[in-house]
């Protein structure tokens, strides 16, 4: 009898640290976000285009099932950046430069050429050890595709991995991508045609992948991971007055022990409303043993006069007609 009691309280107390361990580590896990047809959003390492008054998110597509020997990206449409519509698989692809088994695609980001009134998707494109190091481009004449493969390239004819986007204020558009033999990331400007990586504007010399750039108030605000694959670390930021530099130091958006509550950068969007400015911070918290469960991570930042900080996660709704952010005081939902 005492020995039953004593091996249910030895299992108790395990399960009690057990519990504390697991809920520890993970207190900031984002529940899982819905579609408007119910199916978990796979937009993962994804991207934010406004066209008119509707948000179109694209990412990384992860469902469970799908064909093996091709990569996805998915598209959806929001008016609120709350509530979204599954509008299409935009882009299919088969493995296109002969990679070979566990060949991918990461971090899609479409851009809207007005010039030449095509959608461009770039892409970081490569083989199962990450040594092919390549933008590819697929392009739509709709927003929501299909997408259709042209090519792959290194762009400025550097190793280029992890990629990022950012349109300016003026309507330019730029790539950011990270170039692990610089020990750097780079952010250039695209062509005319958006058909290619044009003009080094800075080669930022800190290791950093996940790459998101926002222009806010007068200064350039960058944002990166360090290169710990999936695992996540304390995401950090510099400034400057000019795409050009000089950047800042690097500081820590959020308490370093935190790891960015446990997300990596994908992009910072700007919410310009009548009332105000928002910059939001979209993240994902990767799964990686179960990709198509990975998280995502959007909170708005607190940003102004060369500081950044990402605040503890917790609900939120935006009203992006005016650009004023409410909290709900709650973790979550
Ligand atoms: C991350 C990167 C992801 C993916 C992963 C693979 O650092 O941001 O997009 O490449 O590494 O380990």
């Amino acid at each position: 009898m005492r020995i039953t009691i004593r091996v249910l309280a030895a299992l108790l107390l395990f399960v009690l640290v057990a519990s504390i361990f697991y809920f520890s580590s993970r207190t900031t896990l984002a529940p899982v976000w819905l579609d408007n047809r119910g199916k978990p959003i796979q937009a993962h390492g994804g991207g934010i285009l406004k066209v008119g008054d509707e948000f179109f998110w694209f990412g990384e597509d992860r469902t469970q099932g799908l064909d093996p020997t091709r990569k996805y990206v998915a598209c959806y449409s929001s008016k609120d950046l709350s509530h979204w519509t599954f509008r299409n698989q935009v882009l299919k692809l088969s493995d296109p430069e002969n990679l070979g088994p566990g060949w991918l695609v990461e971090r899609p980001k479409v851009f809207y050429n007005e010039k030449t009134n095509k959608y461009v998707m770039y892409l970081h494109l490569d083989d199962k050890s990450y040594k092919f190091a390549r933008v590819a481009i697929a392009v739509s004449n709709t927003v929501d595709g299909d997408y259709h493969y042209l090519k792959s390239f290194r762009p400025l004819d550097m190793e280029s991995r992890d990629i990022g986007q950012f349109i300016d204020d003026d309507g330019t558009a730029y790539l950011i991508f990270e170039s692990r033999p610089t020990k750097g990331f780079v952010i250039a400007k695209l062509s005319d045609d958006y058909l290619n990586v044009e003009k080094q504007m800075s080669l930022v010399p800190k290791p950093l992948e996940g790459g998101a750039l926002v222009h806010y108030d007068g200064l350039y605000y960058v944002i990166g991971s360090h290169l710990s694959g999936w695992t996540p670390n304390s995401n950090v930021y510099a400034t400057s007055p000019s795409l050009e530099g000089p950047w800042t130091e690097f500081k820590d958006i959020a308490p370093p022990e935190k790891k960015t509550y446990d997300s990596q950068s994908s992009m910072l969007l700007k919410v310009v409303g009548d009332k105000t400015t928002t910059v939001l911070f979209m993240a994902d918290q990767w799964e990686p043993k179960a990709l198509w469960d990975s998280r995502y991570l959007w909170m708005p930042l607190e940003i102004g006069d060369g500081k950044l900080h990402l605040p503890p996660p917790k609900s939120w709704a935006i009203d992006v007609k005016t650009g004023v952010v409410t909290y709900k005081n709650r973790l979550w939902n």
